[in-house]
């Protein structure tokens, strides 16, 4: 039987840590606020924009909630980034991507203060993870290796294929294995001989965006597999239509074959706002 990698466990256990670390930093008198930026009504956003203002609450930091209209021009989302890099009392600066098309996205994260970006998404933050500075790490990645090392999983010499070269996940995430002292391959929709490839892996991310794409002949027996995808599925339960949820793997079929995987949901997901909270208390600690 594989063990059963527990986001949700996991993920609560690092917000209990941060509260503790909260508490005792506002004894000192050190306060954090998180800046929380919408633009538009995408209603997965605002679900996502709201769990992560619950779990500012969770942890006892701050949150301020910009909800801007769609028609927000590049010029006063920018204008409201600098007002905000420019607040003392504000530790940590989001954007919730994806912003609307007439606006930069780049330019954005860019105007983001780098010592504010608690997404890990402005180019200085991913420099020193490439250089093995200190800085603001991407949040789902950080949250997989907490997953991996609290789940007792070795990284070191361990052969890694990543599947997925996102700037958010798949790029940051093979860095942040390098660093760990795996050997790291980083496979995409180009690659070819896939299977093979994943076939070699002694721990396997998965973040290709296709719903269920990983099956057991991708996986060598007794491999670590962890599953970044999240894909709701219609499906049908005693005669009626319901919504399921299912990742990038094929679960019922390739969990048996793993020594250790993560399920959807409660793998990868709730890991994501835990270490969005862990760099928001970095900020408040930060030179
Ligand atoms: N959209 C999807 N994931 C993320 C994330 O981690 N941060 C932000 N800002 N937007 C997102």
């Amino acid at each position: 039987m594989p063990q059963i990698i527990d986001g949700k466990r996991i993920s609560q256990e690092i917000k209990d840590e941060l509260k503790e670390k909260v508490a005792a930093l506002k004894e000192q008198g050190i306060e954090g606020t998180l800046a929380v930026i919408q633009v538009g009504n995408d209603p997965a956003s605002s679900v996502y924009v709201n769990n992560k203002k619950k779990a500012c609450e969770y942890i006892g930091i701050g949150s301020l909630a910009y909800e801007l209209p769609e028609e927000t021009t590049e010029e006063e989302l920018l204008a409201l980034i600098e007002k905000l890099n420019n607040d003392d009392k504000v530790n940590g600066i989001l954007v919730q991507l994806p912003v609307p098309k007439h606006i930069d996205e780049e330019k954005i994260i860019k105007t983001i203060s780098p010592e504010k970006d608690v997404d890990g998404f402005h180019p200085e933050n991913v420099g020193n993870l490439v250089t093995g500075g200190k800085g603001f790490v991407s949040c789902t990645p950080a949250g997989i290796i907490q997953l991996l090392k609290r789940s007792n999983v070795t990284i070191e010499g361990k052969n890694c294929v990543v599947i997925g070269r996102s700037n958010i996940v798949g790029k940051p995430m093979a860095l942040l294995m390098l660093r760990e002292n795996a050997t790291v391959t980083i496979a995409h929709s180009k690659t070819q001989n896939l299977k093979e490839i994943c076939k070699q892996a002694d721990i396997l991310i998965v973040a290709i965006g296709k719903p269920r794409f990983i099956t057991a002949d991708y996986v060598k027996e007794g491999a670590v597999v962890i599953d970044v995808g999240i894909h709701r599925e219609p499906k049908e339960v005693d005669g009626k239509v319901v919504s399921k949820l299912c990742g990038d793997v094929n679960y019922e079929e390739v969990a048996e074959h793993t020594s250790a995987i993560t399920p959807v949901p409660g793998g990868v997901g709730p890991m994501t706002i835990a270490m969005l909270m862990n760099n928001c208390v970095e900020a408040m600690t930060r030179e």
